[in-house]
């Protein structure tokens, strides 16, 4: 990875996404969960999250197969071949296995040999974080084309008779490619984490001789997540903003994670931007942590909203407790 010169900057010149074929509706939750004794209803998840259908990964699928689907499409889109990369990261809280990381065995997938492969977990800020640590790694000049996946299978981590928790989440996949470049791209980022706040959202088993110690699901706080996120999206964004030397007014698109709806709009209001401005998946896609940012940044470069020369703000926000931001030219 020595490289003669040092580009100044990173691109995202390609983005992909992909969801596994089985879309949940929440009539279908709701019938599902009330074999189990759980009630809920459509009405409930709708008005208090903005959730209406998620997917769910069948059993042969793993973390991998999503991201290598997201990563290709991502390729494709950038021009660019596998081989040529020389940095992966999978952002990921739902590995395939406890090692080796899934982003070696994604790179194994690709046909990749040769680039730094690693996961991070950062849970829902997971794709942030990775997104930065590869933009700082080519600022750096040790890289010159990197791949970010975020990808998650939670229904594994989810239990079905917590009706506070199961209804949320969902599976898929999102990544870009990212280039050294001259033109800046990527303007700023940010990351934090508060691990004081690190039980409010935490699957908290482990894997000890054989078996599992401890708790292996899912397990929120939903209200405190809630009162933490709307106040730290607001100050990272504004943080980035100021680092750029850009106000509110110069954001094109908002791509936050998808968590709930009413999460966003405090966002976007508090930032000044109409909803007409937001990337919103979250209706068909539920949680997907790691993965909901590049799912909705690549639905928004799909359809043809977010185009190049736009200004787009990332924001996420997770378990740890974790959040970031990353600020960008297309
Ligand atoms: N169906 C019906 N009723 C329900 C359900 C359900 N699925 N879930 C909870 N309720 C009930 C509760 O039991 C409670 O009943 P009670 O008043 O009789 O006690 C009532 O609904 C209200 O519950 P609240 O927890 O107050 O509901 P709230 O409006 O706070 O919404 C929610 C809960 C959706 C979880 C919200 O707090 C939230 O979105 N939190 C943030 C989650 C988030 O942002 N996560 C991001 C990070 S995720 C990651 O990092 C993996």
């Amino acid at each position: 990875m020595n490289l003669s010169s040092s580009p100044p900057a990173s691109r995202i010149i390609g983005t992909g996404s992909s969801l596994p074929e089985g879309r949940v509706t929440n009539q279908e939750l709701v019938a599902r969960l009330a074999q189990l004794g759980v009630e809920t209803s459509d009405e409930w998840i709708v008005e208090r999250t903005g959730i209406r259908a998620r997917h769910f990964a069948p059993d042969h699928l793993y973390t991998s197969d999503l991201a290598l689907d997201s990563a290709r499409q991502a390729l494709e889109a950038a021009g660019c071949q596998a081989a040529e990369l020389d940095l992966i990261i999978v952002a990921t809280s739902t590995p395939d296995m406890v090692f080796p990381s899934t982003a070696c065995i994604l790179q194994r997938k690709l046909g990749n040999r040769g680039a730094a492969a690693f996961d991070v977990q950062a849970v829902c800020s997971g794709f942030v974080y990775g997104l930065s640590i590869a933009d700082a790694m080519i600022r750096a000049g040790s890289v010159r084309k990197a791949l970010v996946v975020g990808a998650e299978i939670f229904s594994r981590l989810l239990d079905f008779t917590d009706r506070t928790t199961c209804v949320l989440f969902g599976d898929g996949a999102g990544a870009v490619v990212l280039e050294a470049s001259d033109r800046p791209g990527i303007l700023t980022t940010q990351l934090h984490a508060d691990g004081q706040h690190s039980e409010i959202l935490c699957t908290p088993g482990t894997v000890s001789g054989g078996k599992i110690i401890g708790d292996p699901l899912l397990r929120m706080d939903g209200q405190a997540v809630f009162k933490l996120a709307v106040g730290v999206l607001e100050d990272v964004a504004r943080e980035v903003l100021v680092k750029a030397q850009r106000t509110e007014a110069d954001i094109d698109w908002l791509v936050p994670h998808q968590a709930n709806i009413r999460i966003i709009q405090s966002t976007a209001k508090k930032l000044k931007l109409g909803m007409e401005k937001v990337i919103l998946t979250l209706a068909e896609h539920g949680n997907t942590s790691a993965a909901s940012i590049p799912l909705a940044l690549d639905a928004g470069v799909r359809s043809g909203r977010i185009k190049p020369g736009d200004t787009v703000l990332l924001e996420g926000v997770g378990g740890g407790f974790t959040w970031g931001a990353v600020l960008f030219d297309l």
